[in-house]
């Protein structure tokens, strides 16, 4: 129990515990007595032997849904609401408990819905206010719960809040946003007020004719950000985008860049690390500012008034555990998880553009160690995937890619890792079934993302006519693109694979491997990678105790092929052993501290020889000595 503050646990226990659900097998468990605030009365807990306190959301695999990939059910070649409902019995019978939608929300869609116009209504081609309640019920009524995104650092130019603010310099709501003078040289021209270099687009500043100054956008300049230093502002925020939701029933948020409300608002330029280029990277200036921790303290009093639950997505987060942890340590009351998004960017090197890295199994291994010794002993909790809408596809990142039967058992491993590893599990659509990166022959016309769209433009105008600078920029895309998580979800093997019925076109091309990999092929096929996933999914929650719970250790470190780790709580351990290469592997067999009663719990080859590993092979051992 060392390092918890019991005061804190119990306001924890008390306000998000309340939902029930959530106990574990008993075994390992403590059962835990703690005074209250006041000191007066006594509350029970329940504790792991690790100290984990055990909730619900922990124990839970979340199912992240792409509104527009999702599924099509009025023909009109865009996933909607009614799409979603259709398919929650598979959901449920996958083994999911929370749905996780990204935006659906009012937007121009100039990101995705991430540009977002009215917080209150839905964006037309999903559906309706009354779909979406109907999405809530129904996702209820079958046992499960559901998260939306909030995303809240930004709105679209078209929300109303930002149309009145770029009316005039004494709108009331002015203030709401970030408005600057031009900055003039010696030479009397104006530029903007300093060097930050956007997401997606050169200048995070654009000028506003209107009023003649320029407005702030960490991403596309139609979506400005907000001044979270304005109180009203955020009051308005809370209301519009956090209280209506809350008060219609869902379970909590997956909240868009979290770390990104509290600037530095001095704007100074950030330093040069582009000589010559007119704008710099300048995360550092806009995020985790000085008062980020105060912001999200405020949001967390909304959400404990409804248990509802938060995961915070960390972007460009420095790699310090000490920084996190003042993010989800459950004594400072701000977020229940965040995203670390450098185990999903892995194989692409951080903040340079250099493209696709050769895939170094030991990095891996010491990325994905890092985070879960790091909330090893303390009141924090964390969160496991490899996929999510803005990042490519597992299974080609991870180079089993080549074909079927190396997607299949290469899916089957990477699943394998998840499956024993302490947190809470995300899946993204289509991770089930092995979906893949789209094609290296697709011309760029057939990409969407707003980054892509916008490399190819720049290209165009660089290349001019040199096909060989074409060709380079095409292969950047490819490897970058977030179109890759966003193709269509593969259903069956008819025209479209399901999404939209024949004859519709898509507003994105399905992948071409769809005849291949759909879920209607998987259904109930044992050797599947979607029968896995169940099987899979069951055992999580069979063993919860080791594999949700229990402490990680990483074995055979330096092992540049093999992913060996135990899992151990009170005397029974898991041993995941994962051959991530595409040869055969000697192997030594389980350690000793493994003990020698062990049996194999489940593999995704038929390989009885246990000193030989074969390609792509995962094993999962139990032990209880
Ligand atoms: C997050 C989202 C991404 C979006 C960006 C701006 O990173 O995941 O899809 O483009 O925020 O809202
Ligand atoms: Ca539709």
């Amino acid at each position: 129990m060392a390092g918890f503050n019991l005061a804190e646990l119990l306001i924890e226990f008390v306000n998000v515990g309340g939902k029930g659900g959530g106990l574990s097998n008993g075994v390992l468990l403590r059962h835990t007595q703690f005074l209250d605030l006041a000191g007066s009365s006594v509350t029970s807990c329940l504790i792991t032997s690790l100290g984990f306190a055990i909730f619900w959301w922990k124990e839970a695999v979340v199912y992240e849904i792409y509104p527009a990939s999702f599924k099509d059910s009025n023909d009109d070649g865009v996933g909607d609401i009614q799409g979603i409902i259709r398919k929650l019995d598979y959901l449920r019978d996958l083994g999911v408990d929370v749905i996780s939608l990204c935006p659906h929300y009012q937007s121009p869609q100039v990101d995705m819905g991430y540009d977002i116009s009215d917080y209150n209504r839905i964006h037309e081609p999903y559906g309706t206010l009354e779909d979406v309640q109907t999405l809530i019920d129904e996702t209820h009524a079958r046992g499960m719960r559901i998260f939306f995104d909030l995303v809240i650092n930004h709105s679209s130019n078209l929300h109303k809040f930002f149309q009145e603010s770029r009316s005039s310099k004494d709108n009331p709501k002015r203030d709401w946003y970030f408005w600057r003078p031009a900055k003039y040289d010696a030479d009397g021209y104006p530029h903007p007020p300093n060097n930050w270099r956007s997401h997606f687009t050169v200048p995070a500043w654009t000028w506003d004719q209107n009023t003649e100054e320029y407005y702030l956008h960490i991403y596309a300049p139609e979506m400005p950000d907000f001044n979270w230093e304005n109180e009203e502002c955020r009051q308005a925020i809370y209301e519009t985008a956090v209280i209506f939701w809350l008060e219609r029933g869902i379970d909590g948020f997956r909240i868009d860049t979290v770390n990104k409300y509290s600037k530095d608002v001095s704007f100074p330029d950030a330093e040069i690390r582009y000589p010559g280029e007119e704008t710099q990277p300048a995360s550092s200036y806009y995020r985790n500012g000085p008062r980020i921790h105060e912001f999200l303290g405020e949001l967390r009093r909304h959400f404990d008034r409804y248990d509802a639950i938060s995961v915070g997505e960390l972007s460009s987060f420095p790699r310090v555990e000490a920084e996190v942890i003042k993010f989800i340590s459950a004594r400072a009351r701000q977020l229940n998880m965040v995203f670390n998004l450098d185990i999903a960017k892995f194989g692409q090197e951080r903040g340079k553009r250099k493209g696709l890295q050769p895939f170094v199994i030991v990095d891996l291994k010491r990325e994905m160690s890092r985070w879960q010794d790091f909330v090893s002993g303390t009141d924090a909790w964390i969160t496991i995937f490899l996929e999510n809408h803005d990042n490519i596809r597992s299974i080609s990142r991870f180079g089993a890619d080549v074909s079927l039967e190396d997607r299949i058992l290469g899916g089957k491993l990477l699943a394998m890792i998840l499956t024993a590893m302490t947190g809470t599990l995300f899946l993204y659509q289509g991770q089930e079934i092995g979906m893949t990166n789209s094609p290296r022959s697709w011309p760029a016309e057939e990409y969407r993302d707003v980054k892509s769209v916008n490399k190819w433009i720049q290209a165009q105008e660089r290349c001019k006519e040199s096909q060989e600078c074409l060709d380079i920029a095409l292969e950047d895309i490819w490897e970058h693109t977030r179109d890759h998580a966003r193709l269509p979800m593969q259903w069956d093997d008819g025209e479209n694979a399901g999404f939209s019925s024949a004859g519709v076109t898509p507003w994105i091309r399905v992948n071409d491997d769809w005849k291949e990999t759909n879920v209607g092929k998987q259904i109930k096929d044992p050797n599947s990678l979607l029968e896995f996933w169940k099987k899979l999914l069951r055992l999580r929650k069979d063993y919860k105790d080791l594999f949700i719970y229990g402490h990680y250790e990483l074995l055979e470190a330096d092992n540049a092929d093999l992913f060996v780790f135990m899992k151990e709580a009170h005397g029974k351990r898991s041993l995941t052993v994962i051959n991530m290469s595409a040869d055969k592997k000697r192997w030594k067999g389980p350690p000793s501290s493994f003990g020698p009663n062990y049996k194999l719990l489940l593999q995704n080859t038929a390989n009885a020889d246990e000193s030989v590993l074969s390609a792509w092979e995962g094993r999962l051992y139990l032990s209880s000595s």
